[in-house]
């Protein structure tokens, strides 16, 4: 068996490509083995292409990058969470890895090829057709504000909708991140509630508000 992927591009897939995936919703597997003509088998990595960011999935080899994210303070306040040692942060990466319940992309920025962050779906209620959590981090955070986030949470929004089918994605987002809140309301996020005083960061209680977008919202 071959070890590397094959690109595609979802969205606008490859007709020939497209005839060959073998998508099994259960697993909402990211990477196909599939069967050439020949009886050997070909591992298809799933690329979601943008302007000027491409999703792949995260693996192993991010870790470094991971580990150096969620070691920064001023990222990781915004997600309601001290920095990680090594040693944490390699368990949560670990359980990410191995989330049979999710999808989960590192953000790619064309120009250089290296990861600046990852977006994910997860939590998914197959029965309900609903992603129960998105998330993204844009983990180097001189590149905040440059459209990546933006360019990333509309990407896995139609990968969710169009390819995984689902009719409804949810997110939790601190009160204080506005950057975020601003980036999901432009997209088409609706506020939903809030879970008041839910988080404690900086020591100070902070609410959580509950966003969501359906399905035929984002086709309007
Ligand atoms: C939130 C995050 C993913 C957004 O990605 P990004 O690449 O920085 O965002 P973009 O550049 O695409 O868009 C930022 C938008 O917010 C706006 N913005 C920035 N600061 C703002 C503020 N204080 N209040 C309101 N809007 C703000 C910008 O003007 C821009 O709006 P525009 O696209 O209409 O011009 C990224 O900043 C990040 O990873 N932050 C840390 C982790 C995090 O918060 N994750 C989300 C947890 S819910």
């Amino acid at each position: 068996m071959a070890n590397e992927g094959k690109t595609i591009a979802c969205g606008e897939y490859r007709r020939e490509d497209h005839n060959h995936i073998l998508y099994t919703p259960s697993k909402r597997s990211i990477q196909w083995i599939i069967g050439d003509q020949l009886g050997s088998s070909v591992a298809i990595v799933l690329i979601l292409e943008g302007e000027h960011i491409d999703l792949r999935p995260l693996k192993e080899e991010d870790f470094e990058d991971f580990c150096v994210w969620y070691n920064d303070e001023q990222v990781t306040r915004y997600l309601g969470m001290k920095p990680l040692s090594r040693d944490k942060a390699k368990l949560e990466f670990n359980q990410l890895l191995n989330d049979q319940n999710g999808v989960y992309f590192g953000i790619i920025k064309k120009d250089e090829g290296r990861i600046i962050g990852y977006v994910f779906l997860t939590d998914i209620l197959e029965s309900h057709m609903v992603a129960q959590e998105f998330g993204i981090v844009i983990g180097d955070r001189n590149l905040w504000g440059h459209g990546y986030g933006s360019e990333a949470t509309k990407i896995v929004l139609k990968y969710g909708f169009k390819h995984l089918k689902l009719h409804r994605i949810q997110l939790k987002v601190l009160d204080f991140n506005k950057r975020a809140q601003h980036v999901y309301r432009k997209l088409g996020f609706a506020e939903e509630g809030s879970q008041r005083e839910a988080r404690l960061v900086d020591g100070k209680w902070h609410n959580v508000l509950l966003m969501g977008m359906l399905k035929k919202e984002f086709e309007s």
